[in-house]
């Protein structure tokens, strides 16, 4: 695995890392209870520790992005379930940065962007969108009785479709959490190569992300204790992990402390290189 922060231990006793900076979509699922959100937390505290890296997303919660917010009004994050207008203007900003970055691509004729010149001005997104299925469901719920054009499902889907497709390349990474990778939330699931499961309940859908698991794999992974997950990367083996403990007060706390000197970074996007 590529070099990147530590987010818990495997079997062997070795760290476990996860590198932000790789090209990678990532989808982390389990069930309720079983650790999406604590692991979660170490994922982004390493992302808030790293100038290059602008963590953002829709978060129904409202407290997992949190303290990633650049100020009250922050275009790229959304908290809470109140505003599914502006749950849809994130995703759909960030189409945006990734089609001018696409373009400045092909301008200078490379086909993705280069690691080297990630900076604070022209950051690698890490979009989180935390609770995803509940995330569908609800904007479902707010298109009932809306007209086929007003509908915000549909606008929100088809702009994280696009987020899942082709922003990889435009250095944009989807960080999605959800308790079942199933196909009717994740039909681009394809697209996201870096797969994260903690304990589940159903072997099929197990079977579904965790492509190369044997029996005893799904077995395994369906009796795991809260904490215990199991990761695979593109070219990897499976992993299963003991994931580092960060309660949210702390994970809070770090984050905020890792972002103090933000002050002077640019808030919304880039246009160029
Ligand atoms: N790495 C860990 N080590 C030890 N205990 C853990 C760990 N991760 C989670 N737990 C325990 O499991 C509980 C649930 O964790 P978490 O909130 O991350 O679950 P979740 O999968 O996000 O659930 P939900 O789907 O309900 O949001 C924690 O409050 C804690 O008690
Ligand atoms: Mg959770």
């Amino acid at each position: 695995m590529s070099a990147g922060a530590v987010v818990g231990v495997d079997e062997r006793g070795r760290d476990v890392q996860f590198d932000h900076l790789a090209a990678l979509h990532t989808v982390t699922v389990g069930q309720t209870r079983s650790g999406k959100t604590i692991f979660s937390h170490m994922v982004l505290l390493a992302a808030a520790r790293d100038p290059r890296i602008r963590v953002c997303g829709v978060d129904p919660s409202g407290l997992l992005l949190h303290p990633h917010r650049r100020g009250e009004d922050d275009p790229l994050i959304h908290l809470g379930t109140d505003d599914p207008e502006r749950a849809c203007e994130v995703v759909e900003s960030l189409v945006r940065i990734m089609d001018r970055r696409i373009k400045t691509l092909l301008a200078h004729g490379v086909d993705a962007v280069p690691r080297e010149v990630l900076r604070p001005a022209f950051p690698k997104y890490v979009i989180v969108l935390e609770e995803f299925a509940g995330l569908l469901t609800w904007l479902d719920s707010e298109d009932a009785g809306r007209k086929a054009g007003e509908k915000y499902a549909p606008r929100f889907k088809s702009a994280v479709g696009r987020l899942a497709r082709e922003a990889a390349k435009a250095s944009l990474n989807l960080y999605l959490v959800l308790q079942r990778g199933e196909a009717a939330f994740l039909p681009d699931r394809a697209q996201l190569a870096r797969r994260v499961a903690f304990r589940q309940d159903n072997a099929a859908s197990v079977s579904l992300l965790m492509e190369n698991a044997t029996p005893e794999d799904v077995q395994r992974i369906m009796s795991l204790a809260p904490g215990q997950g199991v990761i695979w990367e593109p070219g990897e083996p499976l992993r299963f992990l003991r994931a580092d403990f960060l309660p949210y007060a702390d994970y809070r706390s770090a984050v905020l402390a890792a972002r103090a000197g933000d002050g002077s970074r640019e808030v919304v996007g880039d246009g160029a290189a």
